[in-house]
């Protein structure tokens, strides 16, 4: 029995997901074949992602394929109960609502693996390593990442000699990670911060941690609305790369003075805490946009805080005893999954047909596969951007023979 807020919610999530679906084009041409070819017929799979409109386009195309699918959460807040609830109207085993304890959270996940899945697809890693820890593993053909985090937690269970079935990365496709990670998390990260807030961003000191894939999207565009973008890192490569693209780079106490916004975007933890926070000017904007929210130390926050209050939705207001007020977006959780819809359907429709594919691919070929952690097949990466283009009506040259062997020659 699926477990969601608010059953009577479902036509308004119906809604959601049809439009969803009308901006997920890629995915649409997949879901049509595999309602006719039927590639899933008798496969279980248990999912652990955002349940968004567009999660919810990716797991009726599975059930399209002949999937018998079970979902649970992948973030205690990310929840859309709309969409919940109408996916459990469609059938779906799904397991979420916005507002989980840490418990529930977990209580669900398990009960995506109660349906004994031959896959697991998974968002940050959890339901892959629970499904290794509490004995669901045996049977399970294969499993796919869908982000940068989860895929480093699986490269540990496989360096560790744990893992025990292939997992895809699905995160490391060439049309997922520059796309989604990028312009995904670029826009969807500034919607969630002036949903929360509706600041000014024009002028303002924007501070982004992390140079990354997700950094480098958020300082874009940040910058493209007229912000003052100040870049931090760790790797010296990537620091270089933000400051020949024209951003400030600085250590983050340096940038704990300045920044009227901070974003964190690395994948780690305790990149703000509490050596920051007091040198921070009153009135600043703390959000994360990495995976998990240990990013921001909001347990740092919490022990130094004289009062705090709820001054907005998704805005907790901390006064520090230098007086000073600290904003703490989406209680340190991904401001753009909690505070807006996550990123658009447009870059999700890439997104999410990898991974429709990997698990067709899984299916054909996982049983001779090693448990490890394997990139999308080529093929799939290319034939989704070449769907994608097609989609967007661009067209692109072709090689000539000559031009073949020219670049494949030493002669000049
Ligand atoms: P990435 O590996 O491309 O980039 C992370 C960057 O952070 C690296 O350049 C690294 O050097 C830097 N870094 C690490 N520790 C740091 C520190 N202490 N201070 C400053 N910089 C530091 O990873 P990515 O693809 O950009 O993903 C980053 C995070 O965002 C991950 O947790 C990922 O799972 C998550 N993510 C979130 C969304 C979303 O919807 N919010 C989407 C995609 C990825
Ligand atoms: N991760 C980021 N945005 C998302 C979305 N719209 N749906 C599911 N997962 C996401």
């Amino acid at each position: 029995m699926p477990k969601v807020k608010d059953p009577s919610l479902a036509e308004k999530g119906r809604l959601k997901i049809e439009w969803a679906k009308a901006h997920m084009p890629v995915l649409g041409i997949i879901s049509e074949r595999f309602s006719k070819e039927k590639p899933l017929e008798g496969i279980r799979v248990a999912a652990c992602l955002h349940v968004t409109k567009e999660t919810a386009v990716l797991v009726l195309t599975l059930k399209e394929g002949g999937a018998e699918v079970c979902l649970s959460a992948s973030n205690p807040l990310s929840t859309q109960d709309d969409v919940a609830a109408a996916l459990a109207e469609e059938g779906i085993d799904v397991y979420a609502w916005r507002g989980m304890s840490e418990d529930e959270y977990f209580w669900a996940i398990e009960k995506a693996l109660s349906c004994k899945p031959h896959i697991t697809m998974d968002d940050g890693g959890d339901i892959t390593v629970m499904a290794h820890e509490r004995g669901f593993a045996d049977d399970v053909i294969g499993g796919t990442e869908e982000t940068t985090t989860g895929v480093l937690r699986i490269e540990s269970l496989a360096r560790d000699g744990v893992l025990k079935y292939p997992v895809i990365a699905v995160n490391n496709a060439e049309t997922k990670w520059n796309f989604d990670n990028v312009y995904g998390t670029g826009q969807s990260t500034i919607d969630g911060i002036l949903r929360a807030t509706n600041v000014m961003i024009a002028g303002k000191y924007f501070v982004v941690a992390g140079y990354g894939h997700v950094g480098r999207g958020i300082a874009m565009r940040a910058r493209g609305m007229g912000a003052k973008v100040i870049v931090t890192e760790v790797d010296p490569i990537k620091a270089l790369m933000a400051a020949m693209d024209g951003y400030l780079v600085m250590p983050m106490r340096e940038a704990a003075k300045i920044g009227d916004i901070f974003v964190t975007a690395t994948g780690n933890k305790d990149v703000i805490k509490a050596e920051h926070m007091s040198l921070m000017k009153d009135g600043a904007i703390l959000a994360n946009a990495g995976h998990f929210d240990v990013e921001v130390s909001v347990k740092d926050l919490e022990l130094m805080a004289l009062s705090k209050r709820e001054m907005r939705d998704n805005v907790k207001e901390y006064l520090l005893p230098n007086g000073r007020r600290i904003y703490l977006l989406a209680e340190g959780r991904l401001v753009n999954l909690v505070a807006a819809e996550g990123h658009p359907s447009e870059v999700m429709d890439m997104s999410f047909s990898n991974q429709a594919l990997a698990v067709e691919y899984l299916i054909k070929e996982g049983r001779g596969l090693n448990p490890e952690v394997h990139p999308v097949p080529r093929s799939i990466d290319e034939e989704v951007a070449r769907l994608k283009l097609a989609s967007m009506g661009i067209e692109i040259d072709t090689l000539t023979e000559e031009q073949e062997r020219y670049l494949k020659s030493w002669r000049g």
